[in-house]
Order: structure tokens, then C-alpha cells, then sequence
């Protein structure tokens, strides 16, 4: 494998030339049937009236709740022409809030799903026709979905997919050795998938995904429930995989805060349209570095200049700031001024406030 880290790779030059993956006006929609509610329907007492009324009168119980409730046929359009490209030995951040069209990318991508209009490629192949070629070379891992053997120690899921995928020995083992020390997963080896924790499930899952070399890795939501150690290992790991073994990593996560430590990019998805793509620090230059910060005091209010209040609980303050108005250094120079205060945490403003954002000023320009 290559050993190519990404201070080496011009990412927009590789990602036009020769793409890992590739998506052109790509749209998805999906038909959904959803109950539709006659009018009056909603009132649960008059409901029951209604019914006891219906079989009173003779009316069969499934006409009743026919006339209470009816099939309305939906379109959703998931994703709406949405383009991008992911060069090879990126690491991309795919952000959105939920709902946004981002486990929709993932399933085209993988083939699981085929979109109603454009086409997608990943490393120069189609997801759905070629998908038992791409399959030897791409990874994809759902973070609320487990290919482990629930009932089986995790070693034996890791050796039947060496047979399964008919995986050289000496892949197989360099692979184990790998993610066995990188994913320090030496005790989970053993254990019954059904018996771990979410974080130990997820490296067992994460460590299975790379038994094959894949070159290009998806990642829906893999840090979602994580708590803060679990989190940091899986970062750190995907961090060094990406930088030491040259993989291309697309993943997704509704939280900024993760995705900012781990990539470099940052697609940004919301309704399934595409509405960014650069760096962090050109997001931040359109939509400011909105930051949230909570404080905790004695249970005075404390008097913080170019902060705004969003709240207040039981001494606990919730403040909106945006750090490049006001720089952190002079922001803790008036928390420490401030009286009564016990203790504080600094949040990143969450993905719906930064999109709200990125609206607006597009609105005012
Ligand atoms: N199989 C499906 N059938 C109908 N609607 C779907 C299906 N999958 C996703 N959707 C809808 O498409 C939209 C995007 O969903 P999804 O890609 O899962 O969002 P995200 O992963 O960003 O939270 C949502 O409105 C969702 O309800
Ligand atoms: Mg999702």
C-alpha cells in the first residue's frame, strides 16, 4: 500500500483527474404510502364515538377505521442533484442534519441503492453493475448496523469472511495484526459479539470492514453513541489509516465537532442538496464561528459583553457567541472576570444553526 500521507496529495488536482468517487446530479427519491386522516379524524374521543356509533349501526370494524384513516401515496426526494468528487487519498467529511440525504449517499454509493437520475461511479465503477468487483476494493460500514456474529467470539466473523472473500493468508494476518493493535482489540477478539460494549462493537465492525484492503472506505454515522474514549480511538484510527495506508475515507456524522477533527473537507448536504463544499475554515468564513458555550454559576447571571443569552436552568447558562468577532482568548478573559462562576464547556454550534447560516447569507448576498 502506498504511503503517500495527505500533505502530499493536491486534492482538487487528483479529485478532477482521476476521482474515487464520483457523483453527477445525482437524485434519489423514494415513494412512500403514509396514512392520511379524514378531517375530525384527530380527535381521539370523537374517534371512539364514531366507531362505537359504526358498530352500532352495523358497520364492520375495518370500515370504521377505513373511513377514520386513508392511504396517501408521497414522494420524498432524498437527494437533488447533487454532484461532488472525492479524490483518491482524501478524507472527506459528508455532514448533515438528520434527514439531510446522507445514509441515502451511502447506499448508492455501496449499491444497495440506484438512483432515480445520474450516475455515480466509485474508483471508475459502477455501484450497482460492478458491485462484486467494487466490493474487493471498497469498505462501507453503517454505524447502526453490525456484520459481526452475534453469537460467535469476533474472531470467527474475521476468519469467515477470510474464506468467504477468499482473502490471501498474508493480507489476512497483516490486516489482523493491524487493527488488533490500532484498534486495541486484543481481549475483544475473544469475547461474543452480542457481549460487547457499542464502542468495542464498532472496532470489531470497523476491524472486520478492513480485513480485505479495501481502498476507498464509507462511513455512515460511526462515532453516533460513542462515548468520549471511543470516539477518540475510532478519530485517531481513521486518522492514521488514511494518512499511513493512503485510504480514501467518505463518512458521515451530524456532528461537527467530529468531523472537524477528522477531515479536511467538508461536503455539507441539507433537504439532499449539496450546500457546500470547501474547507472548515472557508465554512467558517461564511457563517462565522458560531460557537455555544454553557456556564455554571452560584446562580447569578453572568454579564458577558458580545455574548448572546440563549437560556437559563437552575444556574446553568447557555450562551451563543461567535468567536470570530469575539477572539476565545478575550472571551475567558471575561469569564474569569465574571463572579460566581463554577464551571464551563465550549460546544460547537450544531450543524442546523450552521446551515441556517450559510442561508442567510447567501439570502443577504
Ligand atoms: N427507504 C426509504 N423510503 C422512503 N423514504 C426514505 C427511505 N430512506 C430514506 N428516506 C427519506 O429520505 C430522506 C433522507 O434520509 P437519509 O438519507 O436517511 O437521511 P440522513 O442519513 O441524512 O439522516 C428522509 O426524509 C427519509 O425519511
Ligand atoms: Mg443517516
Amino acid at each position: 500500500m502506498s504511503k503517500k500521507g495527505l500533505t502530499d496529495i493536491v486534492p482538487e488536482d487528483i479529485a478532477r483527474e482521476n476521482p474515487a468517487v464520483n457523483a453527477e446530479s445525482v437524485t434519489k427519491s423514494f415513494t412512500r404510502w403514509q396514512r392520511k386522516e379524514t378531517p375530525g379524524g384527530s380527535d381521539k374521543e370523537n374517534d371512539s364515538e364514531k366507531e362505537a356509533q359504526g358498530s352500532r349501526k352495523g358497520i364492520s370494524w375495518k370500515e370504521s377505521i377505513r373511513t377514520i384513516f386513508r392511504q396517501e401515496k408521497k414522494t420524498v426526494t432524498a437527494l437533488d442533484g447533487v454532484s461532488f468528487q472525492v479524490g483518491k487519498g482524501e478524507f472527506v467529511a459528508y455532514a448533515g442534519p438528520n434527514g439531510a440525504g446522507k445514509s441515502t449517499t451511502m447506499k448508492l454509493l455501496s449499491g444497495m441503492l440506484q438512483p432515480t437520475s445520474g450516475t455515480l461511479s466509485v474508483l471508475g465503477m459502477s455501484p450497482v453493475r460492478d458491485r462484486i468487483a467494487l466490493m474487493k476494493r471498497l469498505g462501507v460500514l453503517f454505524g447502526n448496523r453490525t456484520e459481526l456474529w452475534w453469537d460467535h467470539p469476533v474472531i470467527q466473523s474475521f476468519e469467515w469472511k477470510k474464506v468467504v472473500w477468499d482473502i490471501p493468508d498474508e493480507v489476512y494476518q497483516r490486516n489482523l495484526d493491524m487493527v488488533t493493535e490500532l484498534l486495541d482489540m486484543g481481549e475483544i477478539r475473544n469475547t461474543f459479539a452480542r457481549e460487547l460494549s457499542l464502542g468495542q462493537r464498532m472496532r470489531a465492525d470497523l476491524g472486520l470492514m478492513l480485513l480485505h484492503s479495501p481502498e476507498v472506505i464509507l462511513l455512515d454515522e460511526p462515532t453516533l453513541g460513542l462515548d468520549v474514549v471511543a470516539k477518540r480511538q475510532m478519530i485517531d484510527f481513521l486518522k492514521r489509516i488514511n494518512q499511513e495506508e493512503g485510504v480514501t475515507i467518505l463518512v458521515t456524522s451530524h456532528d461537527m465537532d467530529d468531523l472537524e477533527e477528522m477531515a479536511r473537507r467538508i461536503l455539507m448536504i441539507s433537504g439532499g442538496k449539496l450546500v457546500y463544499d470547501g474547507s472548515f475554515d472557508g465554512l467558517r468564513e461564511i457563517t462565522g464561528n458560531l460557537t455555544h458555550f454553557t456556564v455554571i454559576t452560584d446562580g447569578r447571571q453572568p454579564e458577558l459583553a458580545g455574548c448572546r443569552l440563549l437560556g437559563e436552568q437552575n444556574g446553568v447558562f447557555e450562551f451563543e457567541v461567535d468567536l470570530s468577532q469575539l477572539p476565545i482568548r478575550e472571551l475567558l478573559g471575561k469569564l474569569s472576570k465574571a463572579e460566581g462562576i463554577m464551571d464551563m464547556e465550549i460546544k460547537k454550534a450544531p450543524i442546523e444553526l450552521v446551515i441556517a447560516q450559510l442561508y442567510q447569507t447567501w439570502k443577504s448576498t
